[in-house]
């Protein structure tokens, strides 16, 4: 009887998530899914035909409500009951069919473009693509004739488009750089216009790639950081350093009080591309700094000239920050093994390793008047560590000194204590 009860709550339950479901399911409320369009286009085995309607359901315009004649027109409840498609590809309904690789551009921006009409479904979504694709040398060149360039089906596909946010999105940040070097890496394709296919295999090797492509690390750039989404032109070697500084504020900042800020663009030199390039931006180390052979300071700077006398200089400073605080780390691990408690030492430590990095990026001052303020707080600091970790060697030995003294005297006891005991115990009566 209960069982019964309780099966006919279920069953009412149940039903009624399922009626929820038929109305929440994308489409079948607003627009029918159920579509003409759709039941003939994928009743087709020609991927061309069937193709759309099969990829449909992932779209994010179907998502969102939206359907076939969204975008092409026509008529969505004529056609497949009668069998005969030019009913559904109705002209008078504003069937426009495919459009023309030229025009979709302009096909996608009839919404994309409208801010009254994509306010009413995402008010934070940017309206400004077709603009900066206008601007982009993609959009350039479609404009005077060339198709082989990218359109917006190039780099979001069409009819599976995926929002941004959507990690199988030919557009998701870890998937941009393949997307573009589907064209930019084909030599063949690109052959016509002479420019480099090597941006890809530059770019993956690089340290941001690596972060990248390889760590997952989304802090690192792709190919649309610095080239734009759709505004897709060389940023210039020039102004690329405004690009780097949206992530690397301190080192651009730096750089533009340097001396370096006007002499480049009096050479025409590209501001921080000379030092670290940009598909190929590696991992840096401490011996680009200096005078020495793998110093970055020498190919422009020859010896006696003021910015080498300042290379050298910044160089000293640096590794003189950096032997202190090895032999602190030395003393201190010492002291720590020994027993001592160096966690005074420890946070010394934290403060002089942090002026190190700190120097790293000061180094773009390329001026030793703001360079070496920094090293002094991290050789201070350092100081502070020897200090400690020789105050606590100290110790160690004091309390090593004490055990040379105290164990004789204990081990003394020790044997005084034995006698007795056996004194004793011969003195007892054996029963
Ligand atoms: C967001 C707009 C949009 C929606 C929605 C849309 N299409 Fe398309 N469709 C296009 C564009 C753009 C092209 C041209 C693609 C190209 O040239 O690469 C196209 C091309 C086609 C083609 C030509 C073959 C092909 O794949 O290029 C067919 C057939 C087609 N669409 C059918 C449909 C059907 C059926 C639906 C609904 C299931 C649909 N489309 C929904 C934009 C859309
Ligand atoms: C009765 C079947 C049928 C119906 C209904 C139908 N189509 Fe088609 N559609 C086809 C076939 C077959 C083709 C390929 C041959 C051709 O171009 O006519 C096609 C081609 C297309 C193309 C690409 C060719 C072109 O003219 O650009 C688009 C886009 C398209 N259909 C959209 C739609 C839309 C939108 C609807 C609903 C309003 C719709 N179809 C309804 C059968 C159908
Ligand atoms: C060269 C490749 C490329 C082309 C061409 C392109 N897009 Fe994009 N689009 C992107 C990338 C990359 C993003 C993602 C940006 C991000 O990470 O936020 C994006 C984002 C978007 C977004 C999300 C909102 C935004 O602006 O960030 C929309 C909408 C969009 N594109 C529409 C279009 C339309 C419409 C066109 C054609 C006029 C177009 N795209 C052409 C690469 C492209
Ligand atoms: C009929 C109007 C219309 C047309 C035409 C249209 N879109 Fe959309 N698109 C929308 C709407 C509405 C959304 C959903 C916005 C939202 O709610 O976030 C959207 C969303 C998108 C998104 C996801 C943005 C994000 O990351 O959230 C992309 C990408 C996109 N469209 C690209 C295109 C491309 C490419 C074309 C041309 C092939 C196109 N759209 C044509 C109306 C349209
Ligand atoms: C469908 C193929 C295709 C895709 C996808 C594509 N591009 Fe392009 N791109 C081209 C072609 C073709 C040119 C024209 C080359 C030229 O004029 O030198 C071009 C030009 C460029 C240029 C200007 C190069 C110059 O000569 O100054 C940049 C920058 C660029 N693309 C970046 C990108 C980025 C970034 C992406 C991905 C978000 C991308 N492209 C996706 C085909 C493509
Ligand atoms: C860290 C910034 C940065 C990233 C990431 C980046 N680029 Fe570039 N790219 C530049 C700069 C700067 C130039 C300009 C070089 C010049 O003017 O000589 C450039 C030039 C180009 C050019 C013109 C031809 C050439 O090689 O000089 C193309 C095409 C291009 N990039 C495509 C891409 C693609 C595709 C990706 C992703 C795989 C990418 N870029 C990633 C900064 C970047
Ligand atoms: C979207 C953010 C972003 C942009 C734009 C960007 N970077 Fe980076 N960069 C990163 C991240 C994240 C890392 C990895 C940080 C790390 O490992 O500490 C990195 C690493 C580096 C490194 C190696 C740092 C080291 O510890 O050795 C250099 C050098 C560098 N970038 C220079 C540049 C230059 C030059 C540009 C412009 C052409 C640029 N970056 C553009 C985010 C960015
Ligand atoms: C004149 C050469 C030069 C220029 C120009 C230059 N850098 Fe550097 N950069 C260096 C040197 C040298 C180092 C290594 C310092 C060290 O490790 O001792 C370095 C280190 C870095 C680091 C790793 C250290 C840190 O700060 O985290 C980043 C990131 C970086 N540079 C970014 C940039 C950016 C962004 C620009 C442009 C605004 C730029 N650099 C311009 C020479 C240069
Ligand atoms: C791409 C070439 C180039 C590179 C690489 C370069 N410099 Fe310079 N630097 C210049 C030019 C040009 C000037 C302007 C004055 C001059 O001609 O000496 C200058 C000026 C300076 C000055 C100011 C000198 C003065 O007149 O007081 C300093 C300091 C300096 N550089 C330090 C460095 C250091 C440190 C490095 C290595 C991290 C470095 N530079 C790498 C080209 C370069």
């Amino acid at each position: 009887m209960r069982a019964k009860r309780f099966d006919i709550a279920r069953l009412g339950v149940l039903t009624a998530a399922l009626a929820l479901l038929v109305v929440l399911w994308p489409g079948s409320a607003g627009v029918s899914y159920a579509s003409s369009c759709i039941d003939c286009h994928s009743a087709f085995d020609d991927p061309e035909i069937s193709g759309p309607a099969k990829k449909f359901h992932d779209d994010v315009h179907f998502q969102k409500g939206l359907s076939c004649v969204d975008c092409h027109g026509g008529n969505a409840s004529k056609g497949y009951d009668e069998g005969d498609p030019d009913l559904a590809h109705d002209r008078k309904a504003g069937f426009v069919g495919a459009p023309k690789t030229a025009d979709i551009p302009k096909f996608c921006a009839r919404c994309h473009s409208d801010i009254e009409y994509m306010k009413k479904y995402n008010p934070k979504l940017r309206v400004d693509q077709y603009l900066e694709y206008r601007s982009s040398v993609h959009g350039k060149r479609l404009e005077s004739g060339d198709t082989k360039v990218a359109t917006c089906v190039s780099c979001h596909g069409v009819h599976d488009i995926m929002p941004v946010k959507d990690t199988r999105a030919p557009v998701y940040k870890t998937n941009v750089a393949k997307t573009c070097s589907g064209c930019h890496s084909n030599a063949k394709y690109m052959e016509p216009y002479h420019i480099p296919t090597n941006q890809f295999d530059l770019y993956s090797a690089s340290v941001h790639g690596e972060k990248l492509l390889k760590e997952g690390d989304l802090a690192a750039p792709t190919c649309n950081n610095c080239h734009g989404n759709h505004g897709a032109t060389p940023p210039g070697l020039m102004s690329v350093s405004n690009s780097c500084g949206e992530c690397h504020a301190n080192n651009l900042e730096y750089f533009n009080e340097s001396p370096h800020k006007e002499a480049f663009a009096d050479l025409g030199v590209g501001e921080c591309d000379a030092c670290h390039g940009h598909h190929d931006v590696n991992k840096t180390n401490d011996t680009m700094l200096g005078v020495g052979d793998e110093a970055i300071c020498v190919t422009c700077h020859d010896q006696g000239d003021p910015g080498y006398q300042t290379a050298a200089a910044m160089a000293t400073e640096f590794d003189t920050l950096k032997a202190m605080l090895g032999e602190a780390r030395t003393l201190l691990n010492k002291a720590e093994r020994g027993g001592v408690n160096v966690s005074l030492g420890k946070f010394d430590l934290h403060t002089a390793d942090d002026a190190l990095v700190k120097a790293r990026t000061a180094v773009h001052y390329f001026d030793t008047s703001k360079f070496n303020p920094i090293i002094v707080s991290g050789v201070s600091a350092t100081e502070n560590v020897m200090d400690l970790g020789n105050k606590a060697m100290w110790d160690l030995k004091l309390r090593q000194i004490g055990l040379g003294f105290t164990l004789p005297l204990v081990l003394l006891v020790a044997l005084a204590l034995y006698l007795k005991i056996r004194q004793i115990e011969r003195r007892k009566p054996i029963p």
